[in-house]
């Protein structure tokens, strides 16, 4: 029988690297930069193929309600800026400055990283911060995204400082397996119900192995 060695850390960038150079990806590239700069298990959860299939349905939709041009966008718990990089890589994309927002702080770096090119222009900047104390009222974005709206403890508060009119796109989920998913709505209907909306632009589902995904997208 063959003997292998084990994998060293360069098997799996390299062939991320390589993926980066067939496709002409700059996105591909920066994932290949930040999972070998940031070796962590739950960077290879924010990439897996049902978050990204999640984020794909949200831009898809994006584009067909609203278009895809934005002057500023407000990412809400944007975790290692997956999204922020998917609506980058975007031909149908135009977003003059994008701004991700997470609580915890040791999200800064790997989502600069991932959003390499951004960040150095200045069109992109991970921020630490609460959402619920964010100022909405003073500097509110034309576009507002919260793909954790089944983290926040009191979705109503959240929900309440939003302006009337600025456009969102909101994702929950029926997973209430995971101890952090504190606001999970059982249904599409129920989440509805939870964030309501004065104009829907869409409204659906997307069913995935463990639980499904809600989205919706319309004017608060
Ligand atoms: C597991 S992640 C992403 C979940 C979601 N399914 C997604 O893919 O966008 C949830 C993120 O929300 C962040 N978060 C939770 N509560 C928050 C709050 N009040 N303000 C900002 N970020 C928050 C967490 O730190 C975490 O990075």
């Amino acid at each position: 029988m063959d003997q292998f060695t084990p994998l060293d850390e360069e098997f799996y960038p390299d062939i991320l690297r390589g993926l980066s150079v067939y496709f002409d990806s700059p996105f591909v590239l920066n994932i290949a930069r930040t999972a070998q700069k940031f070796q962590r298990p739950d960077l290879a959860h924010a990439l897996n193929r049902k978050q990204i299939a999640c984020k794909k349905w949200l831009v898809d939709k994006l584009v067909e309600t609203n278009g895809g041009t934005f002057e500023k966008v407000w990412i809400l718990g944007g975790w290692y800026g997956v999204l922020s990089a998917l609506m980058h890589a975007d031909q149908r994309m135009t977003c003059t400055t994008l701004t991700s927002f997470d609580i915890d702080d040791d999200c800064v770096q790997v989502a600069e990283c991932l959003n390499r090119e951004q960040f150095s222009t200045g069109n992109f900047a991970a921020k630490t911060g609460d959402m619920l104390e964010l100022d909405y009222m003073g500097e509110c974005p034309d576009l507002i995204v919260n793909t954790s709206c089944e983290h926040l403890h009191d979705f109503d508060e959240w929900f309440s400082k939003i302006p009337e009119g600025t456009l969102l796109a909101l994702q929950s989920n029926d997973y209430f397996g995971e101890p952090d998913h504190v606001s999970c709505a059982e249904n599409l209907e129920m989440f509805q119900a939870q964030a309501k909306l004065s104009q829907v632009d869409y409204a659906g589902e997307l069913p995935l192995k463990k639980y499904t995904r809600f989205m919706l997208i319309g004017r608060r």
